[in-house]
């Protein structure tokens, strides 16, 4: 019996990769634009990183962590997340030191238990961004017309995004006291889960799909009406910033992000097309961060794209296929030799070429330089081979001409205007 792949962890293949590679490509490019430099990070951390950051009762945490004991006993997990692991290299490599504005991207799997379904594995890969050091609304503003462009310039519409505050260590308390309060005279109209955590993270309860919650959750207050003046202005600054920056965006004053270190901004890209998996991408403040997890008094801001679910938008559509420039056609032995090495010539320059090592056919080679798309077709058979020329076959104007075999690396560097990289 085979051995099947885990659950909810999947394979990218050829064909899907594509989609992910120009996601890949189209936020490098933007991130750069921004000035943010790439940072690699392991995929697993001690157990502790995630509990002190994420936070002890979050859903991540409680229960949807892979985590075990190595070989010496110690508790590690595989990152559920990015920002955690990012902030803990910052503080032990004091990244501070070097600039007092650090700006961070990432890329790479990340790991929850939870229930797969389309839009949410088990195995996932997160795009993600980080600016630490300062806590000026110019940043929010900032590293949301990043998100936003990073959207524009992937072709990826009919999302939206929405921002909320969250508040802070100083108006946060009494707006999570009241509303433990409305909650416990309601607690009957609760599913189990926010039942059991009303008091320790009332503020899930907003978000929470489960209809008893969302009727019972309807005439609840509003955390941006008990935001204090501190936090009030930032976000009167940053909806301002945005407006002037031209960026569509809805206030959601509900939405309640599912890790707890969160001040201040939050925000989520959402999209209708994905089901209830609606977040491409989320983010949000976290100021208290880095010291809670040992470092200096350092605010942040980031987010983290989703690329599954970018990768589910995006479809195939628009993805430039990959094809090869040109397919060698050899006819008998000694053509298919003469091909290899012209092969091997025209790879080394940097251009894409294909030839057959099955001796087929030069109808069924036809068919399948037409089944990878290739530009140019090259026909060598033993004739052709013996006066030094071939017939060189331009497969999308459906026009052929002769060329002698060393002219060839010349003429198709001319066609397709390519030549090696690191020659150019
Ligand atoms: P998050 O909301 O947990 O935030 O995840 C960010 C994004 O990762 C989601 O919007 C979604 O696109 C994707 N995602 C999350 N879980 C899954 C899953 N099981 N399957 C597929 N995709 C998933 C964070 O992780 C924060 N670290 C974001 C952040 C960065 N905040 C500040 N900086």
């Amino acid at each position: 019996m085979s051995i099947a792949g885990i659950k909810g962890m999947n394979d990218i293949l050829p064909g899907e990769v594509e989609t992910w590679q120009f996601l890949e490509k189209t936020a490098r490019e933007v991130f750069r634009t921004y000035g943010f430099s790439e940072i690699r990070v392991p995929v697993v951390e001690k157990t502790e990183l995630f509990c002190r950051s994420i936070g002890e009762t979050t859903d991540i945490v409680e229960k949807e962590m892979y985590s075990f004991e190595d070989r010496s006993g110690n508790s590690i997990s595989l990152r559920p997340e990015g920002t955690a692991p990012v902030m803990r290299a910052l503080v032990q490599h004091k990244l501070y030191n070097l600039d007092s504005i650090n700006k961070l991207y990432y890329s790479g799997p990340m790991f929850r238990y939870e229930r797969p379904q389309k839009g949410r594995y088990r195995q996932f890969h997160q795009l993600g961004a980080e600016v630490v050091g300062v806590d000026d609304p110019k940043v929010d503003a900032q590293v949301l017309a990043m998100l936003d462009q990073f959207f524009q310039e992937a072709g990826i519409a009919d999302v939206e995004l929405q921002i909320n505050s969250l508040g802070c260590p100083e108006c946060r308390p009494a707006y999570r006291d009241l509303l433990v309060a409305y909650l416990e005279v309601r607690l009957e109209s609760l599913c189990d889960d926010c039942k059991r955590r009303y008091r320790t993270n009332p503020l899930r309860a907003l978000d929470c799909k489960s209809t008893g919650c969302k009727a019972a959750t309807a005439e609840a207050p509003s955390v941006l009406a008990h935001l204090c003046c501190g936090c009030d202005t930032h976000f009167g600054k940053v909806r301002g910033y945005l407006d002037g920056m031209n960026i569509p965006y809805a206030v959601n004053d509900r939405m309640v992000r599912g890790l707890d270190y969160y001040t201040k901004t939050t925000f989520e890209m959402v999209t209708t097309r994905l089901g209830s998996q609606n977040a491409v991408a989320a983010g949000g403040r976290y100021d208290g961060l880095v010291k809670q997890i040992g470092g200096p008094a350092l605010s942040g801001i980031g987010f983290a794209m989703g690329l599954e679910r970018l990768a589910l938008l995006k479809g195939d559509e628009a993805v430039v296929r990959d094809r090869p420039e040109i397919f060698l056609a050899g006819l008998g032995e000694a053509a298919s030799d003469r091909s290899f090495l012209l092969m091997q010539e025209l790879q080394r320059q940097g251009l894409r070429a294909e030839m057959d090592f099955e001796g087929r056919s030069l109808k069924s080679q036809m068919r399948r330089a037409d089944k990878l798309g290739a530009r140019y077709v090259l026909i060598l058979g033993e004739d052709e081979l013996s006066r030094g020329g071939a017939e060189l076959r331009d497969m999308d104007a459906a026009t052929q001409e002769d060329v002698q075999l060393d002219q060839l690396l010349s003429v198709m560097i001319e066609r397709c205007g390519l030549v090696r990289r690191d020659k150019a």
